[in-house]
């Protein structure tokens, strides 16, 4: 008989367009990935509210560019369960469950907590939904009995959460909940155009949806070794970002020439930077094609996540009707 497929579930809150750097870090790893488990992949809308709470004048935009970027990129309707969480307020009833059972040190001591409390001084997050953000993202995992959750280390501590909160309920009431396990992923820390990591807030992203004349602009006047200032002067790839973007995207050959070359002051950055243009662009063309095509059908994208949510909630019941089963309400 054959095996029933592991569940997979992870979500992204919805910060806007996707750029090189979230492709490489999260999507392709879900695309990897949805073939071989039972996957659910959604937009973290509630979870944006916690930072974002005072200013949510773009996040229906956010949500929609983000799925597009995500379909053009390859995660497949056909294959994965592809749903926003606030259209399945199930996750709400199980959050407010677990609440009740979630000793606040515990979320007090978390790591990530503290460090977001340092990063965003600019907004006030002594609210109890940003304290509750884990308790949130547990009952997003819980509520599918997931399996296994591909993430970042930055989100280790909330998984360790999600365990933690799955054996206290097991021991308060009756095991229901399988303890999820985070899938770790090897992925290269992609550097922005300015050295610095990509990050939308830097200004340095190359975007999925940016057009082929601005990622050559991007790359044409990317940062270089700081040192090599005109074309006779020897380089070193290893502080130059333009040849991360090498080791990432170019064939071995490439590398190797411009690992030697550049030392060398054979070859010049113009070219340099053109030829790992040329393999950015390849890589983003089928993504282009594909943007198109959604763009175009904004109906698409509204159908494959209304049918998404619905078979989401009905799995949501499902565990929902356990949970009560087993608290006696
Ligand atoms: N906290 C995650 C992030 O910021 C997003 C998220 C919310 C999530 N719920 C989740 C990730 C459940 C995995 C599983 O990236
Ligand atoms: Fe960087 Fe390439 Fe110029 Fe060397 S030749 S400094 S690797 S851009």
């Amino acid at each position: 008989m054959k095996q029933r497929k592991r569940r997979m579930l992870s979500g992204m809150q919805p910060s806007g367009r996707m750029h090189l750097g979230n492709l490489l870090g999260a999507l392709d790893n879900w695309i990897k990935y949805q073939q071989d488990y039972d996957a659910y992949f959604f937009v973290a809308d509630w979870h944006a509210l916690s930072t974002n709470y005072a200013d949510t004048s773009h996040l229906r935009d956010y949500i929609r560019e983000m799925l597009i970027d995500w379909l053009s990129a390859g995660i497949d309707p056909e294959k994965c369960t592809l749903f926003i969480q606030s259209r399945v307020p199930e996750h709400a009833v199980l959050y407010l469950l677990l609440s009740m059972i979630t000793p606040v040190p515990w979320l007090e001591r978390n790591p990530t907590y503290k460090e977001q409390m340092e990063e965003l001084r600019d907004r006030d997050l002594t609210t109890y939904g940003f304290l509750g953000y884990p308790v949130l993202q547990s009952a997003d995992i819980l509520i599918y009995k997931a399996d296994v959750v591909p993430v970042g280390v930055d989100q280790l501590p909330h998984l360790e959460l999600t365990r933690e909160l799955a054996r206290r309920f097991s021991n308060l009431y009756k095991a229901v909940f399988p303890e999820p396990q985070p899938l770790l992923t090897e992925v290269p820390k992609l550097l922005g155009t300015d050295g610095r990591k990509m990050s939308k807030s830097y200004n340095n992203a190359i975007y999925l949806s940016d057009p082929e004349k601005d990622v050559r602009e991007k790359l044409r006047t990317m940062v270089t070794d700081p040192a090599r200032v005109r074309r006779t002067d020897r380089g070193n790839p290893d502080i130059c970002p333009v040849f991360s973007y090498h080791k990432i995207f170019s064939e071995i050959g490439v590398i190797d020439r411009v690992n030697t070359e550049c030392r060398t002051a054979e070859i010049g950055c113009i070219d340099c930077k053109k030829w790992v243009a040329d393999r950015m662009v390849r890589r983003l063309e089928p993504i282009w094609t594909e943007r198109q095509k959604w763009t175009k059908h904004p109906k698409k994208v509204e159908a494959v996540v209304t049918e998404g949510s619905e078979k989401a909630g009905k799995a949501a019941r499902q565990t929902l009707e356990e949970v009560r089963e087993a608290m006696k309400i």
